[in-house]
């Protein structure tokens, strides 16, 4: 079974000083893949990419490479390169020798390290710079040439460290497609670490949510929004109502009746196996944008519909901010996003279509938008 995964972690764990950052992480890789470790600051994301690179080694647990066992072995004996945060160019030095680096350690014939320069070069748009300081250049092209180093000795797997952290946003967001498309190009292997979720959905086939050093989910990034395994998750990638309730009872049809902030009684689907059992509590999540916002209750027998104090209203430009409580006196505020809004929507009063703040509005729902997902202490 190992061998046919370009990289297999299995059961890693590390600790520092006696604290626990890896917890049991197991992964598979398929060559090809676009793989990206999401997560929070200090969950475990560069310390796993140090295991798989070679510079840190797992208390117990093993890396294998292409089916072979790798744990034990040095960076430099890996087919890896690794894209740490801090690209550390060599600053005077110009780009082609910084690009050359790595060839001119294995002292290659000049031909061949003229070609793979220039074949690199012009993979991240950056031909004709070869002469120019490293010094000279801004911080994206910087960026790109500490990639092109990277893929010069077309290594099977590329280890990237949030290489574009320290770019402003316009800018990632070029160098996210930019990057996904040389991916592609080459079909090369890319583990990738973010914490910027929105990183993670534009450019992975696959995300891992970790939190705390455990994996808390794997999958297609749509997999993970639209079917989160925890609020956790949920919350991590993009925005999500989380709200407390009781599992009142299973109900014939795929359907549950559940007590929500210990008011609001709601019958619901639930196609998929409940995380407990009736009596006991669990979390709701549901997404900012699902929610529809109405003067009244809708009379279509498959929504939900849920009598709001409207609170406030947040102007975003393309959208607005709607905050609610799902009843009166609820301690619980939760979030619309509203994208229709026009002089007759949202007003600089803080109302939203003729609601004053403090009145009443319908958040409506489709019942599959409300996820039951288990109770925050065991997440
Ligand atoms: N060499 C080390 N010695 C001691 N503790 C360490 C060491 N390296 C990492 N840690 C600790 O391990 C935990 C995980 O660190 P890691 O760098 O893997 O997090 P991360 O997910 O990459 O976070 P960030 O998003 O902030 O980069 C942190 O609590 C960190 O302080
Ligand atoms: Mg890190």
């Amino acid at each position: 079974m190992t061998g046919s995964y370009l990289l297999e972690l299995k059961n890693i764990h590390k600790s520092f000083d006696s604290h626990r950052v890896l917890n049991d992480v197991s992964l598979q890789i398929r060559e090809g893949e676009f793989l990206t470790l999401l997560g929070p600051s200090g969950c475990g994301k560069t310390t796993t990419l140090r295991i798989i690179g070679g510079f840190e080694q797992p208390d117990s647990g093993e890396v294998y490479l292409n089916g072979a066992r790798v744990t034990h072995l040095p960076p430099y004996r890996r087919n890896v390169h690794t894209v740490f945060q801090h690209y550390a160019l060599f600053p005077h030095y110009n780009v082609f020798e910084n690009v050359a680096f790595s060839m001119r350690l294995k002292t290659l014939p000049p031909q061949t390290i003229e070609k793979e320069v220039k074949d690199a070069l012009s993979l991240v748009a950056l031909s004709g710079f070869e002469k120019r300081k490293v010094s000279q250049l801004s911080g994206g092209q910087q960026q790109r040439i500490a990639l092109a180093r990277s893929l010069v000795g077309k290594p099977s797997l590329l280890l990237l460290d949030e290489p574009l952290g320290a770019l402003d946003l316009k800018l990632r967001e070029s160098m996210q497609l930019e990057l996904k498309k040389i991916q592609q190009k080459l079909k090369m292997t890319f583990v990738y670490v973010t914490h910027d979720q929105q990183e993670a959905l534009t450019m992975s086939d696959r995300i891992v949510v970790f939190n705390h050093g455990r994996i808390e989910q794997c999958g297609p990034a749509r997999e993970i929004y639209e079917k989160p395994a925890s609020s956790f998750v949920a919350d991590f990638l993009g925005n999500a109502n989380i709200l407390a309730a009781t599992l009142l009872e299973i109900l014939p049809g795929s359907r549950a009746e559940i007590l929500l902030e210990g008011e609001i009684k709601l019958k619901v689907p639930c196609a998929e196996a409940l995380p407990v059992a009736a009596g006991q509590r669990l979390c709701v999540a549901i997404r900012p944008e699902k929610i529809q916002l109405h003067s009244g209750p809708s009379q279509d027998a498959s929504k939900v519909s849920l009598p709001c104090v409207l609170n406030d209203v947040v102007y975003l430009g393309s959208s607005a901010r709607v905050l609610l409580s799902p009843f009166s006196g609820c301690a619980k505020t939760i979030q619309a996003t509203v994208v229709k809004y026009g002089r007759s929507g949202a007003d600089s009063a803080g109302g939203l279509n003729g609601t004053a703040p403090g009145g009443t509005i319908w958040a409506q729902l489709d019942g599959d938008d409300i996820l039951l997902l288990p109770p925050e202490s065991d997440s």
